[in-house]
C-alpha cells in the first residue's frame, strides 16, 4: 500500500477507450484532498489493442496504480498476476496495483460498489427479497457474486442472448447455492423488488426488449450505467410506475472509493462527492 512520504507524488490513472468522459479524475483528486493524500490521478486512452504496452509505459513513468474503464476490463484480468475473488469469478479487473515487489495484483471492486450504494446509500434491504438482473456481460457478471452474498431470495439473470445467461448460471454454480438461475427476457418471472439493468443498451440510447409486471408495488428500478439525463431504462421504468429509480452515479464513486481503500488503507466518504457529480 502506498503511503504519503513528504514531497513525494504517487501516481494514479484510470485506463479506457475513450475515456475523455470519465469522472474518475475527478473523483479520486475529490477523495485525496479529503483524506489529504498526496497522489496525482489522470485519464489515460489506450490504443484498443494496446493496453498492456500502455500500463506497463505508465508503471515506467511511476505508476503505482491504476483504474481500469471499458473495454479494457478483460485485458487487466489477463495481464495481472494475482487476482481477488471478485476478479476471479467475474472474469474482470478495474483496479489495478503493484505491490513492493513488483507483482501487479488485480481486483474487482464494482459488485462492492454496487452493494454498497444499494444498501448503504439508498437504504435497500436485499435479504429474501427477489432480484432480476437483465443482461450477461462483464457489468453483469461483475456483480453477481456480490449480490448473492447479501441473500437475496432469489437471483434471476435474463439477457437478449439467452445462452450467456445460462453461461453466467454455470459460471457461478459453485458460489450460487441454488438461488442463482437464468430465464427467458420473454417471460423471466413478475413482481421483483429490484430489477438490475446491467446491458451496455443505455450506452446506447437503447432499451432492452422487456416485458410489462416485472414490479411490486415497492420496487427499486436501478441502471448500473449513469447519465445526464434519466437513461431509457429508467424513463421506461418511471411509465411502468415505478417511483423509486436509480441510475449508476452512487455505484461508480462507490467503486471508486473501494479502489482508493485498496491503494491508500483509507476510506474517502462518499456522499459529498456523490452529490457534487449530480
Ligand atoms: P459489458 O462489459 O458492458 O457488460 P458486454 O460484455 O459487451 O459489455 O455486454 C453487453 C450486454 O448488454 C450484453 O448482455 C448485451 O446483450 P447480448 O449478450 O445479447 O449482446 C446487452 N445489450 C446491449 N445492447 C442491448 C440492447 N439494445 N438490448 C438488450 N440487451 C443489450
Amino acid at each position: 500500500m502506498a503511503v504519503n512520504r513528504p514531497g513525494h507524488v504517487d501516481q494514479y490513472a484510470v485506463f479506457g477507450h475513450p475515456v475523455g468522459h470519465s469522472k474518475s479524475p475527478q473523483i479520486h483528486r475529490a477523495f485525496a484532498a479529503a483524506t489529504a493524500q498526496q497522489l496525482s490521478y489522470q485519464a489515460i486512452q489506450a490504443p484498443v489493442d494496446g493496453f498492456a504496452a500502455a500500463v506497463a509505459d505508465f508503471r515506467l513513468a511511476g505508476g503505482v496504480g491504476c483504474n481500469v474503464t471499458v473495454p479494457f476490463k478483460a485485458d487487466a484480468y489477463e495481464l495481472a498476476d494475482q487476482l481477488d475473488e471478485e476478479a476471479q469469478l467475474a472474469g474482470a479487473v478495474n483496479t489495478l496495483q503493484w505491490d513492493s515487489a513488483g507483482k501487479l495484483l488485480g481486483f474487482n471492486t464494482d459488485g462492492k460498489g454496487l452493494l454498497r450504494d444499494l444498501q448503504h446509500n439508498l437504504g435497500i434491504d436485499l435479504a429474501d427479497r427477489k432480484i432480476l438482473l437483465v443482461g450477461a456481460g462483464g457489468a453483469a457478471a461483475g456483480v453477481i457474486h456480490p449480490l448473492l452474498q447479501a441473500l437475496p431470495a432469489k437471483l434471476v439473470v435474463i439477457n437478449r442472448t439467452a445462452s450467456r445467461a445460462e453461461a453466467l448460471v454455470q459460471r457461478f454454480s459453485s458460489v450460487a447455492d441454488g438461488r442463482f438461475s437464468s430465464a427467458t427476457m420473454a417471460s423471466p418471472g413478475k413482481g421483483f423488488d429490484l430489477v438490475l439493468n446491467a446491458t451496455s443498451a443505455s450506452l446506447s440510447g437503447e432499451l432492452p426488449d422487456l416485458p410489462a409486471q416485472l414490479f411490486s408495488a415497492d420496487s427499486w428500478a436501478y441502471d448500473l450505467a449513469y447519465a445526464d439525463q434519466p437513461t431509457p431504462f429508467l424513463r421506461w421504468a418511471q411509465q411502468q410506475g415505478v417511483a423509486q429509480r436509480r441510475d449508476g452515479l452512487g455505484m461508480l464513486v462507490e467503486q471508486a472509493a473501494e479502489a482508493f481503500h485498496l491503494w491508500r488503507g483509507v476510506r474517502p466518504e462518499t456522499a459529498a462527492v456523490i452529490s457534487q457529480l449530480r
